[in-house]
């Protein structure tokens, strides 16, 4: 197909933010069809991105627009309920994180994708940064060696928690409870402590026998980019991202800095070392050129995560180690 024609179901802040401008950039696509339960929200993406049709139903979306392809951005609870949806009309879907409020919501559209042989990615961004590609990449080579240790650590500024839907661990510290078995394989168990929703102290063991130690904490403003990331190899190796802005390489006694992400980066820099920009564009090239390959982050993995996301809130919940036993 020449071009991707485009419905975006939810027109909201995230969306209109990175989502929609991310389009801008990827001349590959198309925008067809804007939704939004919210008819004013619809409208003006339609008019401010170029689509022609607007909707408040995605079925009607679905009966009357040509689309090649569905982005829904809107929560996880609908997110898990609309994509099958979409599939089930055969379609391709990318929706945004999380999937859904738990694994066995995931594994439910995992089926349904499964099943109707379409396409469905979730937006885990990290997944798609170049710093943590530059990062596996660096991984997979021989100076690097086996990973033995993963240590994290990223704070942001206070939850309310309010719903089990938008807590901390699932809204916030999802994107490195995915990051983890994406970078060091399958999680087989986990242990959690967390005092309260706002602190967690989490230990992964993975498949590869590899140990990991995953620490969060909503207690700062938000405003330092706390993102800190160490990976142990064999022998000195050593792989570390800094304030989610910069790699590093230490073997040999020798510091080489991979790559930085330079502050000021607005527009479609920003785009790109978000992961927000290269996510989109691997679900259009996916769509477009029928190569699955190019998607980092389809809905079984995804599933693997929030069977991790779970794991950690019942260890939390209990006291013990919980073993993951995955479905698919
Ligand atoms: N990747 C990231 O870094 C990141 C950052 C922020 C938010 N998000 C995710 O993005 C998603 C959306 O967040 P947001 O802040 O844009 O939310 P939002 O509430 O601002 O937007 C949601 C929109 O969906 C519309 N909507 C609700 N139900 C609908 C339906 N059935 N059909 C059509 N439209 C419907 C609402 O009217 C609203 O405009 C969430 O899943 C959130 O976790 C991701």
């Amino acid at each position: 197909m020449e071009k991707v024609k485009l419905g975006i179901i939810g027109a909201g802040g995230l969306s209109t933010k990175k989502i929609y401008p991310s389009l801008l950039y990827i001349p590959e696509v198309k925008l067809e069809a804007v939704c939004d339960l919210d008819e004013n929200k619809a409208k003006r993406n339609a008019e401010k991105f170029g689509a022609n049709l607007v909707f408040t139903r995605m079925e009607q979306m679905l009966d009357e627009a040509e689309l090649d392809a569905v982005i829904i951005c809107i929560g996880p609870e609908q997110h898990a309920q609309l994509a099958p949806i979409v599939l089930k009309a055969r379609l391709p879907v990318y929706t945004e994180k999380p999937p859904a409020v738990d694994a066995a919501g995931a594994l439910a559209v995992a089926r349904v994708a499964k099943d109707t042989g379409q396409l469905c990615m979730t937006a885990f961004k990290k997944r798609y940064t170049p710093l943590y590609v530059r990062m596996k990449e660096q991984m997979g080579t021989d100076r690097f060696g086996k990973p033995a240790m993963l240590v994290m650590q990223r704070s942001f500024s206070r939850y309310n928690n309010s719903s089990p839907r938008s807590t901390f661990l699932l809204d916030f510290c999802i994107h490195l409870i995915d990051l983890a078995p994406w970078l060091m394989g399958k999680v087989t168990a986990v242990h959690a402590l967390s005092p309260e929703p706002n602190t967690w102290a989490i230990q992964m063991v993975f498949e590869s026998g590899a140990a990991g130690s995953l620490a969060f904490c909503a207690h700062t403003s938000g405003v330092y980019p706390d993102e800190q990331v160490t990976i142990y190899g064999e022998d000195d190796a050593m792989l570390f991202v800094r304030d989610g802005h910069s790699l590093t390489f230490v073997h040999d006694r020798v510091y080489h800095t991979l790559h930085q992400i330079n502050l000021t980066t607005a527009g479609q820099e920003g785009l790109v070392e978000s992961g927000f920009l290269s996510e989109i564009q691997a679900f259009i090239k996916a769509v477009q050129t029928a190569d699955r390959s190019v998607v980092q982050s389809d809905i079984a993995s995804s599933y693997r995560s929030m069977l991790a996301h779970d794991s950690i809130v019942q260890s939390a919940r209990t006291g013990q180690w919980v073993e993951l036993k995955y479905e698919i």
